[in-house]
């Protein structure tokens, strides 16, 4: 493999790990003198709930998902100060970087990564009952602290999820990326559109670098044609940060 071109992962620091100030606990636990890998990307998210569903969408569905949803957003830890929701996104880099990860973050949920893992970053979370209006237990939320992709294809897939490709040096890029030369694409109220429209968000516009995933999948919705990806999945990472959430 070519130095430099290793493995990528995207790392987040959820609500949970910001409000409890955990942030430099987690990026020391990282830090490349002990895992070996290094910082290809970077990013302050304000997270819209478009991008919440998108990065979350295998869980579509699932009891657990509304407050999955509603974590990441930063609405149950930054309920009285809305304005701090936020999370701290990262791309990791280096040799078997998803692995050497996910062993530093320890089993999804705390309760059991303190009774088998202590020590590992999601040992410092908790789970929280959730109950209904009349105190009837509806299930339960983990609030673990920490993201990170489970695979290569999630990593390929969620670090182009919250990365433009000029959010990652050049040469740390792994994945293909593209400069649009003659095309605009906005969106609004969820539709695409090829040209401005008042209240219309811009997505690309010539000169821009994207990628080319991206592209692929403006193209196809613009003509019609099946997509390999919803424009939700591409507008979001555009967006990031763009407009407060309701
Ligand atoms: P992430 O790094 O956050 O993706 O966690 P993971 O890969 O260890 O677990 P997974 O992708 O299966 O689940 C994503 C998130 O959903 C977890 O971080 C939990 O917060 C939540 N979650 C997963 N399984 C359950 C469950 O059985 N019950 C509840 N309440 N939450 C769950
Ligand atoms: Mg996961």
């Amino acid at each position: 493999m070519e130095e430099g071109k290793y493995e990528q992962t995207l790392v987040l620091i959820k609500p949970d790990a910001l409000k409890n100030s955990l942030t430099g606990y987690v990026l020391s636990q990282l830090a490349e003198f002990h895992s070996g890998l290094r910082f290809a990307g970077a990013r302050i998210v304000h997270v819209s709930r478009m991008l919440a569903e998108e990065h979350y969408i295998e869980h579509s569905g699932k009891p657990f998902y509304p407050a999955l949803i509603q974590y990441l957003v930063g609405n149950v830890h930054y309920a009285g100060a809305r304005w701090k929701r936020r999370v701290v996104a990262f791309a990791y880099q280096g040799p078997d970087a998803i692995q050497r990860i996910r062993d530093r973050c320890g089993p999804t949920n705390p309760h059991v990564a303190r009774d088998t893992k202590p020590g590992c970053i999601r040992a410092l979370g908790t789970v929280v009952t959730l109950k209904d209006e009349q105190g009837n237990v509806i299930g339960d939320r983990m609030d673990n602290l920490i993201h990170a992709s489970a695979n290569l294809a999630d990593a390929e897939r969620e670090i182009k999820l919250w990365f433009r490709p000029t959010d990652i040096p050049p040469a740390m890029r792994l994945y293909a990326a593209e400069a649009c030369r003659d095309e605009f694409y906005f969106v609004k109220d969820g539709r695409l559109l090829t040209r401005f429209e008042e209240g219309s968000f811009c997505l690309v516009a010539p000169g821009d670098i994207v990628w080319a995933s991206d592209l692929a999948v403006l193209r196809d919705l613009a003509a019609g044609r099946p997509t390999a990806a919803s424009l939700a999945a591409v507008a979001a990472k555009y967006m990031v940060n763009s407009a407060e959430e309701p």
